[in-house]
C-alpha cells in the first residue's frame, strides 16, 4: 500500500504548528522529539522530522514526497519543488537591518559595506535589482551579532517579532520577501501518492478555513435583517429563525475572522443584539 511521506521541521519556529496542523487533520503522530520518521496511525502517510534548511532539497529528490517549511527556505534554496499552498502560519520577512543609531538613506547606503546573511541568494537578487556592490558574509546562525562584533556592517536576517534585533541594536530599513508556512511536493508523484495528498489537501483547507471564519449568531428585529445580511454576506443566504418574541429573529451566519470586528460594529448599528462569535472546528467548501 501507498503512503506518503512528508517532511517537517524537527525543531523550530515552524515545528510546534505543523504538528498542531496534522492533527487537527486527524492524523496522529508522535512528538518527533526522539524520533527522525514515525508513521500516522490512521492516515496513509509518515511522517520524516528533519532540518527546515534540508527540505526543498529532500522533497527535490523524493526523499520525501511533500514537506511544511517557510517560503523564506523554498525561494532561497530555489529547488524544482512546487509550492501548493500557503499554510496561515510562521509569518515572518526577510529584511535588511543596520545598527539602529544610522541612517538609512536607500538601497545605496549598502555600497561596499559587509552584510551577513543565512540567505545569500535572495539578498543577491535584491543587491542586484538595486545595482549596489556589497560583500556578503554567509553564515549559518546568530546573524544579529555580526554588527556587534564587528564581522559586518549590516544583516540580512529573518524577522518575526522584531525582539532580535531590537535586543542587538539593529532596526529594520528594508524587507525583501514575506513569507509564512507553505506546503511543498515533489513534482513527479505517482497516482497513488497523488490521490493521499488530495485527500491531505482537503483536511488542510477545511481546517484553513475555518481558523479564517467565525460563527456568528445574533438576535435582531425583523425589519433590521434585510440591511444585516447586506453587511454579512456569508457562505450562501444567512440561517434566519424566529423567537418567541413577537417580530424578532434569531440570524446565524459565517464571517470572515479578518473582518468580523468592523462588522460587528456595523452589526450593532442596524440593530443586533445578543451577539456571539463562535470558533468553527472545521469548514468544508
Ligand atoms: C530567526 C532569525 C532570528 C529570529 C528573529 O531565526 O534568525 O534569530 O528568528 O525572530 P524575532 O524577530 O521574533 O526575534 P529562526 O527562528 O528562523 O531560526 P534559524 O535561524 O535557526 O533557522
Ligand atoms: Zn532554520
Amino acid at each position: 500500500m501507498s503512503v506518503l511521506k512528508i517532511a517537517i521541521q524537527k525543531t523550530g519556529r515552524l515545528s510546534e504548528n505543523s504538528r498542531k496542523l496534522l492533527e487537527e487533520c486527524g492524523i496522529k503522530i508522535s512528538n518527533g522529539a526522539n524520533v527522525l520518521k514515525s508513521a500516522a496511525g490512521n492516515f496513509p502517510i509518515e511522517v520524516l522530522y528533519l532540518r527546515d534548511d534540508d527540505i526543498p532539497q529532500y522533497v527535490e529528490q523524493q526523499v520525501a514526497d511533500i514537506g511544511i517549511l517557510g517560503e523564506n527556505i523554498v525561494y532561497e534554496n530555489d529547488k524544482e519543488v512546487d509550492i501548493l499552498e500557503q499554510l496561515g502560519f510562521a509569518h515572518c520577512r526577510l529584511s535588511l537591518a543596520i545598527p539602529k543609531e544610522d541612517s538609512f538613506t536607500g538601497p545605496e547606503y549598502l555600497m561596499d559595506k559587509k552584510i551577513a546573511t543565512s540567505y545569500p541568494n535572495l539578498l543577491k537578487g535584491y543587491l542586484k535589482k538595486n545595482n549596489v556592490r556589497a560583500q556578503i558574509e554567509e553564515i549559518s546562525g546568530s546573524v544579529e551579532i555580526a554588527p556587534g562584533i564587528g564581522l559586518a556592517d549590516a544583516v540580512c536576517d529573518i524577522v518575526s517579532s522584531g525582539t532580535t534585533l531590537l535586543t542587538n541594536g539593529l532596526k529594520e530599513v528594508v524587507t525583501i520577501l514575506k513569507s509564512q508556512a507553505v506546503i511543498i511536493a515533489n513534482r513527479n508523484l505517482d497516482e497513488a501518492k497523488k490521490e493521499i495528498l488530495e485527500r491531505l489537501l482537503f483536511r488542510i483547507r477545511a481546517v484553513k478555513n475555518a481558523k479564517e471564519n467565525k460563527y456568528i449568531l445574533l438576535n435582531a428585529p425583523q425589519d433590521a435583517i434585510q440591511e444585516i445580511c447586506r453587511i454579512l454576506p456569508g457562505m450562501k443566504s444567512p440561517t434566519i429563525l424566529p423567537l418567541v418574541e413577537e417580530g424578532w429573529c434569531s440570524l446565524h451566519s459565517v464571517v470572515r475572522e479578518d473582518d468580523f470586528w468592523e462588522r460587528i460594529s456595523q452589526l450593532k448599528k442596524a440593530g443586533a443584539e445578543g451577539i456571539l462569535v463562535i470558533p468553527i472546528e472545521k469548514m468544508i467548501t
